[in-house]
């Protein structure tokens, strides 16, 4: 039976006192704001049924494909950010076992080049390319720069699936800020750090032997059901059908919070993605409130341009759960709760049931800029009115 109505006790554990937040796939890459999967897991359980299907259209990371797959529920998942989509699709897909088995003569091919080009002071016999992009060299420190080309032109290397290349690439991806130069996850200062020589390799095999075991694990527990990734823009969905989803569970950018596209921009580099775009079509980025000085009316608008897509595609009195948090822009406070409420109204969703929580004590707020504020988080239940 579908439930409407949210189990507050419920929710509050989730909330504070998850557990484990890494477990199978969801550990693969690291991505700010990531949902704490028992969440998104939740509420599927309570708006959809078994093959029934949910959308995500602020998919990010992917967590609520992987936990829709994981509890028998088709899902479609969309996000802006190119490397979203791409770490939602590996995260979502299942890999035979025997096919990761090609991973080890890989690495072992791998640490033989890198071992050779650090013995032989440049020299790996191994014919790679370094990749050439704007401030590159302030970024990554030489031996870093290599032994990331070493591993990159060995994967491209292969004649491997497009699902074990895009593994392989993902746990690539994942290493990238923490052998960089850059402070951290979310924040792009820049700081020599101390990484001596073949440590870049060895943290990539340590990466891929911990996703292997992970994707193995997730092959015995996750169903069959179809995971398909658009990297598309939320207010312009067309290309999804009118009532063809069942419920979407799903956490927009909150405004004026981060800059997406910034914290990934050096893997997107590495993974010739193109990112310049980002600057204009993120939704919400601190880049549009803060640096160029928009209001709440232009994030506004954008939401509501997605959410008469949400109504379009969703079925007739079907739910929508969303998460949203507060947010300041220019000083002034505004409450997630209230941002939703608007664009329900002037879309066609009713407001069934609503639950709130400090974000500053949620476990998944490892974002300094929420720790000291009273800013709270937010998480409504909305009815499809059409
Ligand atoms: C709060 S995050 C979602 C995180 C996700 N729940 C997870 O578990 O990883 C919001 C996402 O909205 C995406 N986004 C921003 N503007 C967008 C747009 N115009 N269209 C689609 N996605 C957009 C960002 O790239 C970001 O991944």
């Amino acid at each position: 039976m579908i439930m409407v109505t949210l189990d507050k006790e419920q929710i509050h554990r989730i909330i504070y006192d998850p557990g484990d937040t890494a477990y199978l796939t969801h550990n693969f890459h690291p991505y700010s704001a990531k949902f704490i999967p028992q969440l998104p897991g939740y509420l599927i359980r309570s708006l959809s049924s078994q093959d029934e299907t949910i959308l995500d259209p602020f998919c990010g990371s992917g967590t609520t494909l992987v936990e829709a797959k994981l509890l028998g529920r088709r899902s479609i998942g969309v996000d802006i950010h190119p490397l979203g989509a791409f770490m939602s699709r590996v995260k979502s897909t299942k890999i035979a076992n025997d096919r990761l088995s090609a991973t080890q003569p890989l690495m072992k091919r791998i640490k033989r080049r890198v071992e050779s080009h650090v013995k032989h002071h440049g020299e790996s016999g191994f014919a790679y390319s370094i990749p050439d992009f704007k401030n590159r060299d302030h970024w990554f420190q030489p031996h870093v720069l290599q032994e990331l080309s070493i591993i990159k032109s060995s994967i491209l290397d292969e004649d491997l699936s497009r699902e074990l290349r895009e593994f392989l690439l993902l746990g690539f991806s994942s290493i990238i800020v923490y052998v960089s130069n850059q402070e951290s996850e979310t924040r792009y200062s820049s700081y020599k750090k101390r990484i001596p020589p073949l440590h870049t390799y060895q943290t990539y095999r340590k990466k891929i032997s911990d996703m292997v075991r992970r994707m193995r694990e997730f092959n015995q527990v996750a169903s069959d059901c179809e995971v398909v990734c658009y990297n598309a823009d939320v207010r312009e969905l067309n290309f999804l059908e009118d009532n063809s989803v069942d419920a979407i569970v799903t956490s927009p950018p909150y405004p004026n919070t981060y800059d997406y596209y910034l914290y990934h921009k050096q893997r997107m580099n590495w993974l010739d993605m193109e990112w310049e775009f980002l600057k204009e079509v993120e939704i919400g980025s601190r880049l549009k409130h803060s640096s160029q000085g928009m209001g709440i009316d232009s994030y506004m608008q954008d939401m509501q341009e997605g959410f008469e897509h949400f109504r379009r595609v969703l079925r007739p009195d079907r739910n929508l759960a969303i998460i949203i948090g507060d947010s300041v822009i220019q000083d002034e406070l505004y409450k997630g709760d209230n941002m939703v409420a608007n664009l329900s109204e002037s879309v066609g969703f009713k407001i069934l049931d609503h639950v709130d929580y400090d974000l500053g004590l949620a476990s998944r707020s490892f974002n300094r800029a929420f720790r000291s504020t009273s800013k709270r988080e937010h998480i409504l239940i909305l009815q499809n009115l059409k």
